[in-house]
C-alpha cells in the first residue's frame, strides 16, 4: 500500500443550469461529505473541492429556454446551488465556478501546453450549420422527428420520448432550434485528442493497478477500453466557453469536458497557495466522487489529459454511485419529477440530518435505488426517532432524574459482564465503521453506527434503572448500579456523537451541546473511549434529536411531486404561462408615500434567532446610527452570507418586539412567484444612511 500524506477530494461540478435535487446529493455530494468529515476527524490533511460547471451546451440550452443570457443563467443557479449545499451541511473547502478568471487562465494554459507539445490532431469535419443565425449547431440544437417513435420534438442526440440515442443525420426533417432553418453541413476545424494512443497506458493504470475500484466503475472502464478508444474533439464551435488560446481560432471554445475537470485544479489554486502540494506531489491521494454518467470522463479522459500534460497526480479512486429514482420513476428535471433540495429544506427546516440519513442508508452504491416518501417516514420514525433519538433521550432524562443531572461515577465493585460487553462492542464498531468508510461503503458504515445505538437501548432495557429506582428506598439501595448504568450510557452517547458526526453533523452537534463537550472530542481517535464525559460534570437538559414525520407530511410531498409533473406537462403544451394579474392595492396620495422614511443601510452583523426557524437578527449600519432589525429571511439566507449586503430600510416604522428582541425597522424584500426573497437595494453601492425617495 502506498503511503499518502494528504488528500484531495472532489465532488463533480454540477452544471449551473438548474437547482440540485436529492439524486445529486445521494449520487456524490453526500458520500463525499461523509468521507471528508471522517478524514477531518482523523486529523488528515484534506481539501474538499467543488464549484459549478458553467460552460457547455446544457447552459446555453437553458438560457435559450428561459430567453435570457447564459451569464444570467449561471449567476442565478450558482447562488441557488451553493445555498442548497450549504444548507445541507455539505462542507466544501471551496465552492468555485468555472467562469472565474483563474479557471479560464488555468484551462487555457493546460490546452496550450498540450498543443505546444504536439499532442493534438488538427482535423476538419462537417458539422451542421445554421445559415440564418450563422452558427454551428451542437447536436442538441437540432430538432426533428424521431425515426423510432415519430416524436416530432426529438433532439439531434436523443429522443426524450422513447429514450433512443440519435445522431442528427437520423432525424427526419431536421431543423435548427435557434431559427427553424434547415441546417446545412459546413466544414470546420477542431483539435482532437488521440485517446487511442493512451490505451496501453490506461489499461495498466486502471485494469492492472486499480482493481480495487468499485465494480460498477471498474466494469464500465473495462468495457470502454475493450471496445477501443478513438480521437475525441477537445474544442467546439460556440461563443460560450473558454476561448481556444490559438491564433485563427475565432468562434472556437474548449470542449466543456476538457475545461470542467480542470476546474478542480483552478479551484484548488483559488483556495490555497499550497495548491501544488495537492496536485503535484506523489503522496497526495486524489479522489473524485461522481455519479455514474461521469465515469468515462473521470476515469479515462481526464486521467489521459493529466498524463499527457504531465506533472499532476492521477485519481487514485473514483467512487461513483448509480442513480436514485423517486417513487419508482427515473428523475427527470424536464418533467419536474424530482425532489429539490431547496424545497426540502423549506418544508423540513432543521431536519437536514433526516434527509442525510435516508439518502445514505438507501444510497445507490452498487445499483440504482429508489427513494420514496413512505420509506423516508419509516426510516425517520423507526430508526432515527425510535432507536438513536430514543436512546440519547432516555439516557439524558434518566441521568437528570436518577443522578441529579451530573455524570455519575463508575463503581468498580458492581461492574458486570454487560458493562464489559459494551466496551468491547464499541471497539469493534469503531473498527467496522472505519473499514467501511475507507472502502466507500457508506451504507454499511451507517448501519453499524445505528447498531451502536441499538446495543445501547438493549443495555438500558436489560439494566432497567427505572425499576431499580421504583421507590426512594429501592433507589438508595441500588444507587451504585444505577450510577454504573447511566455512566455507561453517557459514555456511549458521547461515542455516538463521534460516530454520527460524519453522517449527521447537526445531530452530533446537538449531542455535544447537551453533554457540554467541545468539538475536539469528536476526533476519531477518541472513539471507543469510556472517559469522554467526566464524572461529576453537570449536563444540559435533554433536547429531542428527532421528531416524527406525520402521514400528512408524506401525503403532501407525494402530492407535490405529482403536481409538479402536471404543471410541467401543462407548461410544455402551453408555452406562455397564464398568470393571474397581481392584486393591486388601493390608490394612495403622494403625502401617504412621503410619510415613509426609507434609508439605505449595510448589514454589519447577522445571527439566527434561537428557536425561530425563519428569523434573523440583523444589525444595519445607517452611518449615523446602528439599528437592530429582526427579519424573516432565515430560510433564504445564511447569516454569514449577507454581511456587507446593502438593504433598503423602512426607518420610521414603529419598533416592534419579536421573540423578545426589539426590531427597529423593516427591510424591503422582493418575493418571486416561487416564494424566493431577494433584497431590494440600490443598483450601485451608496453611502449608508442615504435616503430613498
Ligand atoms: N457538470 C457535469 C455534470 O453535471 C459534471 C462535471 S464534473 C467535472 O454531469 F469534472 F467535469 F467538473
Ligand atoms: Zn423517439
Amino acid at each position: 500500500m502506498k503511503q499518502f500524506n494528504r488528500y484531495l477530494v472532489t465532488a463533480a461540478l454540477p452544471y449551473a443550469n438548474g437547482p440540485v435535487h436529492i439524486g445529486h446529493l445521494a449520487g456524490c455530494y453526500l458520500p463525499a461529505d461523509i468521507y471528508v468529515r471522517y478524514l477531518r476527524a482523523r486529523k488528515t490533511d484534506v481539501k474538499f473541492i467543488c464549484g459549478t460547471d458553467e460552460h457547455g451546451v446544457p447552459i446555453t440550452i437553458k438560457a435559450m429556454q428561459e430567453n435570457v443570457s447564459p451569464q444570467d443563467i449561471v449567476d442565478k443557479y450558482y447562488a441557488v446551488i451553493k445555498e442548497s449545499f450549504a444548507s445541507m451541511g455539505i462542507s466544501f473547502d471551496i465552492f468555485s465556478r468555472t467562469s472565474r478568471q483563474i479557471h479560464h487562465q488555468t484551462a487555457a494554459d493546460f490546452f496550450k501546453k498540450m498543443y505546444d507539445d504536439g499532442l493534438f490532431e488538427e482535423k476538419e469535419s462537417e458539422q451542421y450549420f445554421d445559415e440564418i443565425k450563422q452558427v454551428f449547431l451542437a447536436d442538441r440544437y437540432i430538432i426533428g422527428t424521431c425515426p423510432k417513435c415519430g416524436n416530432d420534438k426529438a433532439y439531434g442526440d436523443q429522443c426524450e420520448r422513447c429514450g433512443s440515442s440519435l445522431s442528427p443525420d437520423e432525424l427526419i426533417n431536421p431543423r435548427s432550434a435557434l431559427s427553424d432553418a434547415v441546417p446545412v453541413k459546413r466544414k470546420t476545424k477542431h483539435w482532437y485528442m488521440p485517446l487511442q494512443n493512451y490505451e496501453p497506458w490506461l489499461k495498466q493504470y486502471i485494469i492492472e493497478d486499480h482493481k480495487e475500484w468499485k465494480n460498477n466503475v471498474y466494469g464500465q472502464c473495462k468495457s470502454w477500453l475493450d471496445n477501443g478508444l478513438q480521437s475525441r474533439a477537445m474544442t467546439r464551435d460556440s461563443n460560450w466557453g473558454i476561448k481556444v488560446p490559438l491564433k485563427d481560432a475565432e468562434g472556437k471554445v474548449l470542449y466543456v469536458w476538457f475545461d470542467a475537470p480542470i476546474g478542480y485544479i483552478s479551484a484548488t489554486k483559488e483556495l490555497t497557495e499550497q495548491w501544488a502540494d495537492y496536485w503535484r506531489r506523489e503522496d497526495t491521494r486524489l479522489i473524485h466522487f461522481i455519479g455514474k454518467d461521469n465515469i468515462v470522463f473521470h476515469c479515462i479522459i481526464f486521467p489521459a489529459m493529466l498524463k499527457a500534460h504531465g506533472g499532476f497526480v492521477l485519481p487514485d479512486n473514483v467512487p461513483a454511485n448509480e442513480f436514485l429514482n423517486i417513487e419508482g420513476e427515473k428523475v427527470s428535471t424536464s418533467r419536474n419529477w424530482a425532489v429539490w433540495v431547496h424545497d426540502y429544506v423549506k418544508d423540513f427546516p432543521d431536519q437536514q440530518d433526516v434527509l442525510r440519513y435516508v439518502l445514505c442508508a438507501t444510497a445507490p452504491e452498487t445499483k440504482d435505488n429508489d427513494f420514496t416518501w413512505k420509506d423516508f417516514q419509516d426510516r425517520n420514525n423507526n430508526e432515527l426517532v425510535a432507536n438513536l433519538g430514543n436512546f440519547v433521550n432516555r439516557t439524558m432524562v434518566l441521568m437528570h432524574k436518577l443522578c441529579g443531572g451530573k455524570v455519575p461515577p463508575l463503581h468498580a465493585a458492581v461492574k458486570d459482564a454487560a458493562d464489559d460487553a459494551i466496551v468491547a462492542m464499541l471497539q469493534e464498531a469503531k473498527q467496522k465503521i472505519s473499514d467501511s468508510l475507507e472502502t466507500f461503503r457508506f451504507r454499511d458504515a451507517l448501519s453499524e453506527v445505528m447498531n451502536v445505538a441499538r446495543e445501547g437501548n438493549r443495555y438500558l432495557q436489560e439494566k432497567q434503572p427505572w425499576i431499580l429506582a421504583k421507590t426512594p428506598e429501592l433507589q438508595a439501595q441500588h444507587q451504585q448500579l444505577i450510577d454504573n448504568c447511566l455512566h455507561m450510557c453517557l459514555q456511549l452517547t458521547a461515542n455516538l456523537a463521534i460516530f454520527t458526526n460524519p453522517f449527521l453533523p447537526f445531530t452530533s452537534q446537538k449531542i455535544c451541546h447537551m453533554l457540554k463537550v467541545v468539538d475536539r472530542m469528536l476526533e476519531w481517535e477518541n472513539a471507543g473511549s469510556m472517559k469522554l464525559v467526566s464524572v461529576g460534570y453537570s449536563l444540559r437538559a435533554p433536547e429531542l434529536l428527532f421528531k416524527k414525520v406525520e402521514d400528512e407530511q408524506v401525503k403532501a410531498q407525494v402530492d407535490k411531486l405529482h403536481a409538479g409533473l402536471k404543471q410541467s406537462a401543462a407548461a410544455q403544451q402551453q408555452p406562455v404561462a397564464q398568470e393571474a394579474p397581481p392584486v393591486a392595492k388601493p390608490e394612495i396620495q403622494y403625502d401617504d408615500f412621503a410619510k415613509l422614511d426609507l434609508k439605505v443601510g449595510t448589514i454589519t452583523h447577522a445571527e439566527k434567532v434561537e428557536k425561530a426557524d425563519k428569523l434573523l437578527k440583523l444589525t444595519v449600519d445607517l452611518g449615523y446610527e446602528q439599528r437592530t432589525v429582526v427579519s424573516g429571511i432565515a430560510m433564504h439566507y445564511a447569516p454569514e452570507a449577507i454581511i456587507g449586503q446593502q438593504v433598503t430600510l423602512v426607518a420610521n416604522l414603529a419598533p416592534r418586539k419579536m421573540r423578545g428582541i426589539e426590531s427597529q425597522g423593516m427591510i424591503l424584500m422582493a418575493e418571486d412567484k416561487n416564494g424566493r426573497l431577494v433584497f431590494v437595494n440600490p443598483a450601485e453601492a451608496v453611502t449608508p444612511g442615504s435616503g430613498v425617495s
